[in-house]
């Protein structure tokens, strides 16, 4: 098939095209390299089944060119991470509304498949576990920026189920914490890389607030499967919960990553005013029921927590070594 990637230089983007070419398929990823780097998809292969494109899913002329020239886009083109949405609300909010609406209505006029990448942070604070897809989104006053991007992805899927009705067949998967190789800390700060970072080179395991946090963190791979398996016909109008569902708390993550890679770092503890500043909000857990995804897209997220660290660990190691990471 010929498929698009939005946002195909950066995290899961970059894991995603390699499997699709791996799978035989036809792939341009199209990434503006605002936290994508070309590094990734050249790490990957020189495929002649494959064509990067540096540009912006804003840029609805370009778009409309590589749209209708593929069968499926997957969009994960986005500008993420705590730290741009306490600092740069609009960035956030237009940067995933903008494109968003551009890919939904090209696709819509060329009856083009469209995965859409959402999250888990759409449920916001709903305390009740584990979230199933029709949980309910508990969010914090509008006046708290912390809930922007939940926000701003959750217009993007009442877009999706829009445009689901109006006929475009569109599938929606909700990441819980994906994690793994070519996840950089320095872009928007997520935690299994900071904390891996840290551990190799012995500084301090920052933890904000209490570290009673709990998360399910998610192989990238796992990740990935998931996302392809919504490409199926029934998937179509639907969103899915993708990740594990094993929860572990933060500060378990802190000891369990400084025990995997032989770290004698000390971990510190930085109150939530300090790292994001005054009144940022958190939510207390996050687990996904991925039974529904088990039961329409046969998804099953097989690396465990242990076995996905390793393999991070031995990719950060590299990369520090070969000093490519900042
Ligand atoms: N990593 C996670 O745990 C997680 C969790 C929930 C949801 N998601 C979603 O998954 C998707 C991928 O996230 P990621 O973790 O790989 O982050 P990432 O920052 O590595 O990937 C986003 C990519 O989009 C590119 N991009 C940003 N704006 C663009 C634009 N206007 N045009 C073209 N490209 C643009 C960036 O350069 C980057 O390569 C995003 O939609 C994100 O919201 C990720």
């Amino acid at each position: 098939m010929n498929i698009l990637v939005t946002g195909g230089a950066g995290f899961i983007g970059s894991h995603l095209v390699e499997k699709l070419l791996k799978m035989g398929h036809f792939v341009w990823s199209l990434d503006d390299m605002s936290t994508g780097r070309m590094q990734f998809l050249s790490e990957i292969t020189e495929n002649n089944r494959h064509s990067i494109i540096h540009g912006s899913v804003t840029d609805k002329y370009l778009l409309r060119g590589l749209i209708e020239r593929c069968e499926v886009v997957f969009h994960l083109a986005a500008v993420l991470g705590v730290k741009n949405t306490v600092e740069n609300p609009l960035k956030v909010i237009e940067g995933n509304i903008d494109g968003t609406r551009n890919i939904l209505e090209l696709a819509h006029q060329h009856h083009v498949k469209v995965v859409f990448s959402s999250t888990s942070e759409i449920y916001g604070r709903n305390t009740k576990l584990p979230f199933r897809e029709d949980s309910e989104r508990v969010l914090g006053a509008p006046s708290i920026h912390r809930w922007c991007y939940a926000t701003a992805k959750a217009i993007d899927e009442h877009l999706c189920f829009a445009y689901a009705e109006k006929g475009l067949p569109v599938s929606i998967v909700r990441y819980f914490n994906a994690y793994g190789p070519r996840q950089t800390s320095s872009q928007y700060g997520g935690v299994v890389s900071r904390f891996i970072k840290a551990a190799l080179l012995n500084q301090p395991l920052e933890i904000h607030s209490d570290g009673s946090q709990v998360r399910c963190f998610t192989f990238v791979g796992d990740s990935v499967d998931g996302t392809i398996a919504a490409m199926n016909e029934q998937a179509n109008g639907q969103a899915f919960n993708i990740g594990s569902e094993h929860p572990i708390t933060i500060l378990g993550l802190a000891h369990k990553i400084r025990e995997l890679s032989a770290s004698s770092s000390p971990i510190v503890y930085v109150p939530y005013s300090k790292a994001y500043g005054a009144g940022y909000e958190d939510m207390p857990a996050r687990v996904p029921d991925i039974s529904k995804g088990r039961r329409i897209l046969h998804y099953e997220p097989v690396v465990s927590l242990d076995e996905g660290l390793k393999i991070s660990i031995d990719w950060y190691k590299h990369q520090l070594k070969d000093g490519r990471l900042s």
